[in-house]
């Protein structure tokens, strides 16, 4: 395990060496590859995880089997910690979208490193405000935006976190199925294609496996709104 990756995350990177190391403490490697889930809504469950490398999709399932996603997290994110501050079954399911290696550390040891330093309440605080900011944003946007809008927010958000600055515009491995892209923006695969179609064809973007090249960021922000 790089625990160095698990050191600079936002999260631990103000925490003292002695805190960090009580954080560690019974630290486990989780490693995954497509598809494969570290728990699923409903479970129980005594740790959290920070992804030390790879995508972690957090979906929830309808009684009739339809799937929502309320996130895609990468790198230095963390997930799982619900059920520890407030004591409930897991609140989705977490799967990995690409190859993914995370961190297990346990609910008791980030108990005693809370204990032990107010900064990582601080820093839990402001994930949480973070997170609840985001869902209130997707929330709004499923009610006043239309399908391309919504398209193309998702993208540019994936892009802020995930885009890496190529010769002819942003790539973003976001590592999404079209399928998947559909249930993060809680609408049809049909819909969703039309509208990365209908991006494609204005020349605002570029689509390949599991990415696409952001070629016209203005235009597509513009859309967003
Ligand atoms: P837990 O309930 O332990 O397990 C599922 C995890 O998904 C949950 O903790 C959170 O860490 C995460 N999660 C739940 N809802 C959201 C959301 N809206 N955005 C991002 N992560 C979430």
């Amino acid at each position: 395990m790089d625990i160095e990756v698990l050191r600079r995350a936002p999260l631990f990177a103000h925490l003292s060496d002695e805190a960090f190391a009580v954080l560690t403490d019974e630290l486990t490697e989780v490693d995954l590859s497509r598809g494969a889930s570290v728990f699923h809504e409903g479970d129980q469950g005594d740790q959290l995880y920070v992804i030390v490398s790879g995508k972690i999709k957090l979906g929830r399932t309808s009684p009739d089997g339809r799937e929502n996603l309320l996130a895609v997290l990468g790198p230095g994110e963390l997930f799982g910690e619900m059920a520890l501050f407030d004591p409930s079954p897991r609140n989705a399911t977490a799967t990995a979208v690409s190859e993914t290696r995370l961190a297990g550390l346990r609910h008791e040891n980030l108990r005693k490193a809370i204990q032990a330093s107010p900064d990582v309440s601080l820093q839990l605080l402001q994930a949480l405000a973070r997170r609840l900011r985001r869902t209130n944003d997707s929330l709004a946007d499923l009610v006043f935006s239309d399908v391309p809008g919504r398209v193309a927010k998702a993208l540019l958000d994936l892009a802020d976190r995930f885009g890496r600055p190529t010769t002819d515009g942003i790539l973003v491995a976001h590592e999404l199925t079209q399928e998947e892209l559909a249930q993060l923006v809680g609408a049809s695969r049909e819909t969703v294609n039309k509208a990365l179609a209908e991006f494609v064809q204005r020349g605002w973007l570029r689509l390949e496996a599991r990415a696409v090249v952001i070629l016209d960021l203005q235009r597509l922000r513009q859309r967003s709104r």
